[in-house]
C-alpha cells in the first residue's frame, strides 16, 4: 500500500504544485493520474520516487515512511521502484544493453547475472535483437521500450510512468499500454501519469484527476455489473 497523507508541495520559487493530497493505493493496483498541464502529475510521481521532497505531509510505502529519507536510503528504495521518464532519459552513447544493465551495475551484481537478466528482459520487450544498437538508432517506440526495460530491470514492486506514451503514435501507445498491463498482472503496482483520453477510455482503470494541485476526482472504471464510482464521474 502506498499512502499519501496531507501532502503539499511548494517549489522554491513559491509556486504551490500540490495541496493537501490524501491517497491510498493498494499493492498491485493500476492507477492513472491525469489532469491538464501544470496540474501536478509529475510532481506527485517525483515525490514517490524521492526525486523531490514534499513541503508537508507524509508518504508511506508499505510500513516505511519515505518522506525524508537520506540519500543512501533513497538509493535502496529505488531498487523497488522503476521510473519511466517521458523523455526516456536514455544514455545515447551507450548501447541498449548497457542502458538496461546500468541499474544492476550500480547495485554491484555479478556480470553473468546482469547479462542473463538484461537479455531476458530485452526479450520480454521484444528488443533482444537490438541490444548492441544505440538509442538514436531506434524508433521512438523502441526507445520507450528500452526505457521501460531499464525501469523494470530492478524488478520493482512499484512502476511509476510519466506520460510514457506521450511521444508515440496510437498503435505504439497501445502496444506500450499492453506491456504495462502485463507488468501489472505480474504483481507490480503501476502509477501512470497521462493526458491521453483515448488511453483512459481504451484501458479503463482507477483514475485520479488533479487540477491546480488538488484531487478533483478519484473514480473506478464502470463494469457491466456495477458502477462503483467513488465520487461523481469526470
Ligand atoms: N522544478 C520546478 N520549480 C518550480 N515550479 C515547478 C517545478 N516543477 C513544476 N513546477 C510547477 O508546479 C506545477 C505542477 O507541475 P507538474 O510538472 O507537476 O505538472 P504536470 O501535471 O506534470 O504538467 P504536464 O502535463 O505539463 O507535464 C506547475 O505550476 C509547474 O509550473
Ligand atoms: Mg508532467
Amino acid at each position: 500500500m502506498i499512502q499519501l497523507c496531507n501532502i503539499g508541495k511548494v517549489y522554491d520559487n513559491g509556486a504551490p504544485a500540490l495541496h493537501d493530497i490524501n491517497l491510498k493505493i493498494p499493492s498491485g493496483d493500476f492507477v492513472y493520474i491525469t489532469g491538464s498541464s501544470g496540474a501536478g502529475k509529475s510532481t506527485l510521481l517525483r515525490l514517490l520516487y524521492c526525486a523531490d521532497r514534499p513541503s508537508r505531509g507524509q508518504i508511506l510505502m508499505g510500513e516505511r515512511n519515505i518522506t525524508r529519507l537520506r540519500p543512501r536510503s533513497v538509493a535502496l528504495l529505488r531498487r523497488e521502484i522503476g521510473f519511466v521518464f517521458q523523455d526516456f532519459k536514455l544514455l545515447n552513447k551507450r548501447t541498449v544493453f548497457e542502458n538496461v544493465a546500468l541499474p544492476l551495475q550500480v547495485q554491484g551484481l555479478a556480470k553473468q547475472e546482469i547479462q542473463s537478466r538484461v537479455y531476458q528482459l530485452l526479450q520480454y520487450v521484444g528488443l533482444e535483437y537490438k541490444l548492441q544498437r544505440k538509442p538514436l538508432e531506434l524508433s521512438g517506440g523502441e526507445q520507450q521500450r528500452v526505457a521501460i526495460a531499464r525501469a523494470m530491470i530492478v524488478r520493482p514492486r512499484v512502476l511509476l510512468a510519466d506520460e510514457p506514451t506521450g511521444n508515440l503514435d496510437s498503435d505504439l501507445a497501445i502496444e506500450i499500454m499492453e506491456m504495462f498491463t502485463r507488468i501489472n498482472h505480474e504483481g507490480t503496482t503501476v502509477l501512470l501519469a497521462t493526458h491521453d483520453r483515448e488511453l483512459l477510455d481504451r484501458f479503463p482503470r482507477r483514475t485520479i484527476v488533479l487540477k491546480g494541485g488538488h484531487i478533483v476526482s478519484d473514480t473506478l472504471p464502470q463494469t457491466a455489473e456495477e458502477t462503483p464510482s467513488k465520487e461523481e464521474a469526470i
